[in-house]
């Protein structure tokens, strides 16, 4: 009797380690203000094939697919961006000012067996609806970051701009016309795959292709204003929250819904193209299957390979000790109430921002509905003195507090 191939058991002790991670993973979501959301197994076939992208080896050729008694198409999910993004669509979730969600769960991919792949894994992913500016990325790239130190896994992150419907066209029409130079000199079984979608020729790890990267044109140099403006905020915000990435300007990911942002975290000991997460902001997938136009932004991180580097905290908090929002009079505060909620965050406070830009009103009318007991405000005043005024939400009570001591005085009152 055996297990199916390239799926496995987890034993005791093993079992125990598990519930642990997934427990210090969940945390760090709420410290970020995400909610836990559970979606089904399995899903209609379309949302996958019409998601990723055809040319994605995942719906080409790894996805468990089979026709129900009834005619339909069902498949075991192989990720879980596209059924979040399939429950925000059914469930309305465009009437919130924005959505911050959490999941850990199995995907089943039919890949061939090796280290670190399986055909049945579990990702911990989250995904941010609502926010097109680059401080959604940030936010996703910081947490992501976070998880990395607890567990302490060393390695790097990888990013990349990738453009989008604007762009992206015209780079893909370069690269083709520079592609089509060494056709001859690129193995056939790779013929298909590059047709179907040039950019995944910097997926290919043959050395004969490998070879030929430093001649191929560079996204870089084809980014819109837009993409542009939006990569530059993002790396000024990253370089403001001390955040070390490498900008690997021919990182491509797996699936056709991304656009401007990529990133990838590269284990040590993973080997040498093995990540242990990866994710990246993906504006018109809601829109792709009718829904809203709302922009998304997440992660997926493969648990069994963060277990194969990570050292696991033996004592763990399992809930943040308290939780409020951070908001700021006016936009140009926002890089402040960003860099104030990643210290709270140490401190094991969850701190939740409001990363779209609009108005004190607009925030304070989200922290009521979000039910925060108190909300830190930045503005003029306290920007100035380095200082962050405490609002009681239920008495209206304010006081202002040195923002080095805000974390202690709020963990001396509780929130909850
Ligand atoms: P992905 O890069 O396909 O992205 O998967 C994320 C992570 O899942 C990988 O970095 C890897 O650690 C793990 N993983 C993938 N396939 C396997 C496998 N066969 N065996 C073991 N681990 C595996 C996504 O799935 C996107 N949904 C991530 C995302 C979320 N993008 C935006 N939001």
């Amino acid at each position: 009797m055996k297990t199916p191939k390239g799926m496995r058991d987890i034993l005791p002790p093993d079992g125990e380690l598990w519930r642990r991670t997934e427990n210090i993973l969940a945390l760090i979501a709420r410290l970020y203000g995400y909610k836990e959301i559970r979606t089904p197994i399995l899903e209609y076939s379309f949302l996958f094939r019409k998601g990723l992208g055809d040319s994605s080896d995942v719906v080409e050729k790894e996805m468990y697919e089979f026709e129900d008694k009834d005619g339909s198409y069902l498949t075991l999910r192989p990720e879980g961006t596209a059924p979040v993004v399939r429950s925000y669509i059914e469930h309305g979730m465009k009437s919130l000012p924005w959505v911050r969600v959490f999941y850990i769960g199995p995907m089943f991919r039919r890949e061939k067996p090796q280290k670190g792949r399986y055909r049945q894994f579990h990702q911990f992913g989250i995904e941010l609806f609502g926010v097109s500016g680059p401080h959604g990325d940030a936010e996703a790239m910081v947490m992501l970051y976070r998880v990395m130190r607890i567990f302490g896994v060393n390695g790097y992150m990888s990013y990349n701009n990738i453009g989008c419907p604007v762009c992206r066209p015209k780079y893909i029409k370069a690269l083709r016309s520079e592609i089509e130079k060494y056709w001859d000199d690129i193995p056939k079984e790779y013929h298909e795959k590059i047709n179907r979608n040039p950019m995944r020729f910097f997926d290919i790890k043959d050395e004969k292709v490998v070879s030929l990267f430093d001649k191929m044109p560079t996204i870089e140099d084809f980014l819109c204003e837009e993409c542009q403006a939006h990569k530059e905020g993002l790396e000024t915000l990253l370089a403001k929250l001390g955040m070390p990435y490498e900008k690997n300007i021919r990182l491509v990911r797996g699936f056709d819904y991304y656009t401007r942002t990529v990133f990838e975290y590269i284990g040590e000991g993973l080997g040498a193209k093995s990540a242990v997460a990866g994710g990246g902001r993906y504006d018109y997938l809601m829109e792709s299957y009718g829904g809203p136009s709302v922009p998304g932004v997440g992660f997926g991180l493969g648990i069994e390979r963060l277990l194969m580097v990570a050292q696991v905290p033996e004592k763990v908090v399992y809930e943040p000790y308290a939780e409020v929002m951070v908001v700021y009079t006016k936009k140009d505060f926002m890089d402040d109430a960003f860099v104030l909620a990643e210290t709270l965050r140490d401190r094991f406070i969850a701190a939740e921002v409001d990363l779209r830009g609009t108005s004190l009103k607009s925030q304070m009318k989200a922290a009521a509905k979000r039910n925060y007991k108190y909300v830190l405000i930045l503005g003029d005043d306290e920007i100035e003195k380095g200082m962050v005024t405490l609002r009681d939400m239920e008495t209206g009570k304010q006081e202002m507090f040195k923002q080095e001591d805000i974390a202690d005085i709020i963990l001396e009152r509780g929130s909850s």
